[in-house]
């Protein structure tokens, strides 16, 4: 069925509308098509979709084609906040009608009105929390968490860099950061530099400053650990050369391809190699991603999900949402987030997306 045959604002009865990448390229691959409901197989959910977020990851595989990556024609999208619609054969363990949060685990598929995902990476949403503000918690916290805890390993007083610092992952940085008790140093364009103070870290101007000097000074001698989404070999050498002796570089992006093309991951796996051969004391790597850290760790995905929307229950979190953006304007959003100028997780929202009113109250 193509979009064609579809008004523009609604779905016709037993339809749903999702956004595809046609071929690997510039925003404008991204398109709507008008599709049958999918029906949930045994153990499955159906949720109609509210919100889906959009990462650094969705415009590296709508740019570029990678090995393991999605092939064309696919639809975008690690992660959704919706509510349960339909329940395929054998789920017990969620309802109708129940709000819920999910990571689509390498299959993507998010950019959709309806999708249908097992049942178990379905963790419930506590009521009345906005559902974009839930979204961003699902890849970014989630990464900004396995990034901290789990391979990065801070403790309480170090001090960290986060480069990116207001992006959708660094602001989520700044904040489990906070919360860890770190002395945290934030790299981030001048206009995003009021939110990095307010998120808890000093920020450093990077398009105008020597972040390294900048670090040796303010630490005397060199950070703990530099948290890393952008990447490139000259970027990771001056980010080791941040820290202190004995410190830790994370890296777990690559910002870099969108100016460097795809040769800017192998250069920088290579530098990563380089740094490894240099004694010192000092350590450099790259983070798992969270499917392979929950393969790693199995249970640590539901568990900490359902941690970190408590948290946003509780307040003790505030997602900086970029900006609300319709489903069917995808390629609006992608736009927005290569032309940048923008702070936190941009979004987009279905028909279906609605605020609770006891938010904020
Ligand atoms: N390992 C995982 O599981 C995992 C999960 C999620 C995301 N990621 C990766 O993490 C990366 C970031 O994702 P995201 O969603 O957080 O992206 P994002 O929201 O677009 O943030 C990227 C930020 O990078 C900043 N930036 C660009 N060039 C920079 C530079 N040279 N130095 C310092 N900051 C710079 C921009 O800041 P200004 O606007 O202030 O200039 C922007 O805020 C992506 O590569 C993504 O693939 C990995």
């Amino acid at each position: 069925m193509s979009e064609n045959t579809q008004d523009r604002g609604h779905s016709a009865e037993g339809t749903h509308r999702r956004i595809v990448v046609t071929q690997h390229g510039g925003p404008e691959v991204l398109q709507p098509l008008a599709e049958v409901l999918p029906e949930p197989g045994p153990g499955e959910v159906r949720v109609k979709v509210q919100v889906a977020g959009i990462s650094g990851y969705d415009l590296m595989d709508r740019r570029y084609s990678f090995p393991g990556g999605p092939s064309v024609p696919y639809t975008p999208g690690q992660d959704i906040v919706g509510v349960v619609e339909k329940l395929g054969e054998g789920v017990s363990a969620v309802e109708p009608g129940q709000q819920v949060a999910a990571f689509t685990f390498g299959d993507a598929g998010g950019y959709a009105e309806f999708v249908c995902r097992p049942a178990e990476e379905l963790v419930p949403v506590p009521a009345g929390l906005d559902p974009a503000e839930a979204v961003c918690v699902v890849v970014n916290y989630l990464t900004a968490h396995m990034v901290l805890h789990g391979t990065a390993k801070m403790r309480s007083g170090e001090r960290v860099l986060v480069h990116g610092a207001a992006g959708g992952t660094g602001s989520a940085l700044l904040e489990l950061g906070r919360l860890a008790g770190l002395e945290m140093y934030g790299t981030a364009s001048e206009y995003n530099h009021e939110l990095v103070s307010a998120l808890g870290a000093t920020p450093i101007d990077y398009r105008t400053e020597d972040f390294v000097e900048r670090i040796r000074n303010a630490t005397a001698g060199g950070a703990d650990a530099v948290l890393d989404p952008i990447g490139g070999a000259r970027h990771v050498w001056r980010s080791y050369r941040a820290l202190r002796k004995g410190g830790r570089y994370v890296g777990y992006g690559m910002v870099a391809t969108a100016k460097g093309g795809r040769r800017a991951i192998p250069l920088s796996l290579l530098m990563l190699v380089l740094l490894k051969l240099i004694p010192g004391g000092k350590q450099a790597s790259m983070s798992a991603e969270i499917a392979s850290f929950e393969q790693m760790h199995p249970g640590w995905y539901r568990e900490t999900l359902a941690e970190l929307l408590d948290l946003l229950a509780e307040g003790k979190i505030n997602p900086v949402v970029a900006e609300r953006i319709p489903l069917l304007e995808a390629a609006r959003a992608h736009e927005l987030m290569e032309r940048g100028g923008y702070a936190g997780k941009v979004v987009l929202v279905t028909k279906s997306y609605r605020v609770s009113p006891d938010v904020g109250t």
